[in-house]
């Protein structure tokens, strides 16, 4: 069984991911942190995000661990955690640039698709191109400035600042975001975290 929850920047994918992947007693797996691992490594080495071929050859170097934990997610690069680094805001402007790019988005999309089932896939284009097979789809959504404070928690920056950089980073994810026709969407602006989660089990179960 594969259950896929795309959705939005910061429109509680990853909470979400974890606490139905929880109750089904099964692993997640977050697809943006191969994004952001790339991100991070590109950023390190000073790379120009916006070339793919050298980023890619720099992966290839530098092979990644995708460790689906059910709690959360660690990507590790041989010894190295790289997780705690993967929500700074330098890697949240870099990433999109990164997730345009078709080559890196066929490195992230093998990795994915070598892990075993069953498990819940969250991301941009798990229910779309990544596991189009999925049992149950669904698709969160929430309005940026919401999702600004939600996020506002989690960042140094105010809650204006985090709304306008959300806004352009959802501008620039639309190509690869968009609801699969078989998904149901849901708002997440109304409802508690719980509630999402207690949707998303009803909807898998029924
Ligand atoms: O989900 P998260 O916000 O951590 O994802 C970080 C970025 O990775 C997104 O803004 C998007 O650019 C990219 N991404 C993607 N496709 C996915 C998951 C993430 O393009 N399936």
């Amino acid at each position: 069984m594969i259950v896929t929850i795309d959705g939005v920047a910061a429109s509680g994918k990853s909470s979400v991911s974890s606490g139905v992947a929880r109750a089904l007693g099964i692993p997640y797996v977050s697809s943006g942190l191969l994004y952001r691992a790339a991100t991070l490594l590109g950023l390190e080495a000073r790379l120009d995000l916006g070339e793919a071929a050298p980023l890619l050859s720099h992966l290839q170097m530098l092979p990644l661990r995708l460790e689906p934990l059910p709690e959360g997610n660690r990507i590790w690069q041989g010894e190295r955690d790289l997780t705690p680094q993967l929500h700074q805001s330098a890697v949240d402007a870099g990433v999109s640039a990164v997730a345009a790019h078709p080559e890196l988005r066929a490195w992230v999309d093998e990795q994915l698709r070598r892990l075993p089932p069953p498990f819940v896939a969250e991301g941009r284009d798990m229910g779309t191109n990544v596991f189009p097979q999925a049992g149950a789809k669904f698709y969160l959504t929430a309005s940026p400035r919401i999702r600004a404070e939600r996020r506002a928690a989690e960042r140094p920056e105010d809650v204006d600042a985090i709304e306008a950089a959300l806004v352009e980073r959802d501008a620039r994810d639309r190509v690869q975001s968009a609801p699969a026709p078989d998904a149901r969407v849901i708002d997440t602006g109304p409802l508690s975290l719980e509630e999402v989660i207690a949707e998303i089990l009803k909807g898998v179960k029924g």
